[in-house]
């Protein structure tokens, strides 16, 4: 039997019955499936102690699919790639690609019973490639103007930005451009350290690229601690130097024309030549931002004549700018 012929066999025992389509007896009327990857149509069908009398499957109305009577007669390229459940209608559909989406129709005739209809649609998918991003390899830092992330998709995907796990938003510092597969930081944050992932994904899947970002930063404005706070002469004194910085910073003491190293100076016994001022100069080996900051050592047994407390004054001087 061909399967022209049967099909306007069904539609001719269909139309005289009076059937209306619609209901069906397939579970779901939409599918989805993912190129490479295969579906079932599952019906809710009873399978009869014997076979139907005939079943056919019709992609897109026209397509024969699948038409079992006696014999099977498979449509080109849908040998190998399906799987008919001849008592229940069931069909497996195997290798999709998205040629394959459509409307899937089912017909069954039993012997001297009514048709059995259902329709269903099918959407193939391909299945988000895994995105790309090229992760910066110079040294970032804080204060840097401008910095570009971009996520590398193919195919039509929606790009949404994360920070940590948290999604990042259009903001001060950041922007979003070429439909979001770029992120753009400016000017960069030591709160930009930290995990960036880019989440590409369709109706179907997704998948993501990261890049971890450390950024350098600082010193800040470096603090001076003298200890004990009032020292006075033959006593010793300690004065030491921090700054907070990424990487840590180093640290030396100028003094009248002498550099002591480190971020510590230590005086034995004070005596009167050591008193003065006391420059801590703090430098960020990466970003090469130089602080300093100031401290006057003074006998704290000399009243200090005129003037408010003077002891401990601590200026703050902003020395050296970027060095790129
Ligand atoms: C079709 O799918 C089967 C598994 O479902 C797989 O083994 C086979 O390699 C696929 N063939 C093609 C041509 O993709
Ligand atoms: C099947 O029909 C759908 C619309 O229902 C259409 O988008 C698709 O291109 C058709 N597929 C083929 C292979 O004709
Ligand atoms: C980053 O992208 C923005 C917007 O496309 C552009 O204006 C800026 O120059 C880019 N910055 C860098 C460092 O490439
Ligand atoms: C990525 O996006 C998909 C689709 O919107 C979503 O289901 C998934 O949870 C997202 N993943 C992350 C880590 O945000």
């Amino acid at each position: 039997m061909s399967y022209t012929f049967l099909r306007s066999t069904i539609l001719l025992v269909l139309s005289s019955a009076g059937l209306c389509y619609g209901a069906g007896v397939l579970t779901v009327d939409l599918l989805r499936g993912a190129t490479g990857e295969s579906v079932t149509f599952t019906t809710s069908v009873k399978p009869p102690a014997e076979p139907f009398m005939a079943l056919t499957w019709i992609f897109n109305r026209t397509t024969n699919v699948i038409t079992s009577t006696s014999a099977d007669v498979m449509g080109p390229g849908y040998e190998n790639r399906i799987v008919l459940d001849k008592f229940t209608g069931s069909l497996v559909l195997r290798n999709l690609t998205e040629k394959d989406s459509g409307q899937y129709e089912l017909i069954i005739i039993p012997y001297g019973a009514a048709q059995i209809q259902g329709t269903a649609k099918l959407e193939v998918l391909t299945k988000v490639s895994k995105p790309t991003m090229a992760c910066p390899t110079e040294n970032l830092m804080e204060g840097q103007t401008s910095l570009n992330l971009t996520c590398h998709a193919d195919g039509p995907v929606s790009c949404v930005w994360l920070k940590d796990g948290k999604p990042l938003v259009p903001g001060d510092r950041f922007s979003f451009h070429d439909g979001n597969r770029v992120l753009s930081i400016s000017p960069l944050n030591r709160k930009d350290t930290g995990e960036f992932l880019c989440n590409a994904s369709n109706d179907f899947s997704f998948d993501m690229a990261k890049c971890r970002l450390k950024v350098y930063w600082g010193p800040d404005p470096p603090r001076i601690v003298q200890t004990p706070n009032g020292a006075e002469l033959e006593e010793s004194v300690f004065l030491s130097c921090s700054a907070d910085s990424l990487p840590k910073a180093t640290f030396f003491w100028t003094f009248k024309h002498m550099t002591m190293q480190g971020p510590a100076h230590y005086i034995h016994e004070m005596g009167y030549r050591h008193l003065g001022k006391y420059t801590c100069m703090a430098r960020n080996p990466i970003t090469g931002l130089e602080v300093s900051v100031f401290h006057t050592l003074r006998d704290s047994s000399t009243p200090i004549t005129g003037s408010v407390s003077m002891m401990f004054c601590t200026v703050l001087t902003m020395v050296a700018l970027i060095s790129v």
